[in-house]
């Protein structure tokens, strides 16, 4: 499946992934913002925005990976500098540990390594129900508090309650179960062998306290950075800061 994306700039690809239940806009102030140092692809996963949906229905984090890989044959594109936030962070795993020689670094956002612990799957499923009966909108009420720092400006609000609205139920159904199903990548993670750039919101409050440290302690050589005044949506939160650290880790490549 070839993904749809937004795009800015030219020579080595920065290519972006969002995560659940959004679209490739969270990265809007990255495609401009760093056009200048990397042609920037933020895409669409499938089933939303700018990309098809597969005929059949349900999929899985490796399928996400498999659409990314076709998707860089289509823009004849060898390798890239992988940058996941939360979901995407998933979808990056697994894309690097099915194309590892195509991955020169990655940034990972706002994610972890490990699978869902049983007590979540079940609430996936949950999610996956609501969605799919009640539209992806009707997730806001109980996610949107977590995703964001606290005293996040209505501007920010509204622009994720945007993408949102944008995303079908059976599209964020389908990759609330994807996610419930993900693979451990906790195993792989010694073996990672490109440089790596973990970036968190100071104000995370999705994601258990540590995560990020833990995933950057894990990844021989890995980099954190911190970001104030964001939570776990920091690319809107805090661009500016977002953008300087993902620089400052692809300046020196
Ligand atoms: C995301 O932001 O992509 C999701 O909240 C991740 C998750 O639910 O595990």
């Amino acid at each position: 499946m070839r993904l749809g994306y937004d795009e800015a700039g030219e020579g080595r690809v920065l290519l972006l992934v969002h995560g659940f239940p959004i679209d490739r806009r969270i990265w809007a102030h990255q495609v401009a913002g760093l056009s200048d140092v990397r042609r920037v692809v933020a895409v669409d996963l499938r089933g939303r925005g700018k990309s098809p949906a597969p005929a059949e229905g349900g999929w899985t984090i490796d399928d996400h990976a498999d659409d990314l890989a076709e998707t860089l044959d289509a823009l004849d594109v060898q390798t890239a500098d992988l940058g996941g936030i939360s979901m995407g962070g998933y979808i990056a795993f697994a894309f690097y540990r099915r194309y590892p020689e195509r991955v020169s670094s990655l940034i990972l956002i706002s994610t972890r390594a490990t699978p869902d612990p049983p007590e979540y799957q079940t609430g996936r499923v949950t999610t996956a129900e609501r969605a799919r009966r009640y539209g992806t909108r009707a997730l806001a009420g109980s996610m949107l508090p977590n995703l964001l720092a606290e005293g996040a400006p209505e501007p920010v609000q509204q622009q994720v309650l945007a993408m949102f609205d944008a995303v079908p139920g059976e599209t964020s159904a389908a990759d609330s179960l994807a996610m419930k199903d993900r693979a451990d990548s906790t195993p792989m993670l010694a073996s990672i062998a490109v440089p790596a750039l973990v970036i968190e919101g100071a104000g995370e409050q999705l994601l258990p306290a540590g995560s990020a440290r833990s995933l950057a302690d894990a990844i021989p050589g890995a980099r954190l950075v911190s970001i104030p005044n964001a939570g776990h949506f920091a690319p809107v939160e805090n661009p500016d800061a977002v953008n300087g650290a993902i620089r400052g880790f692809l300046d020196l490549r």
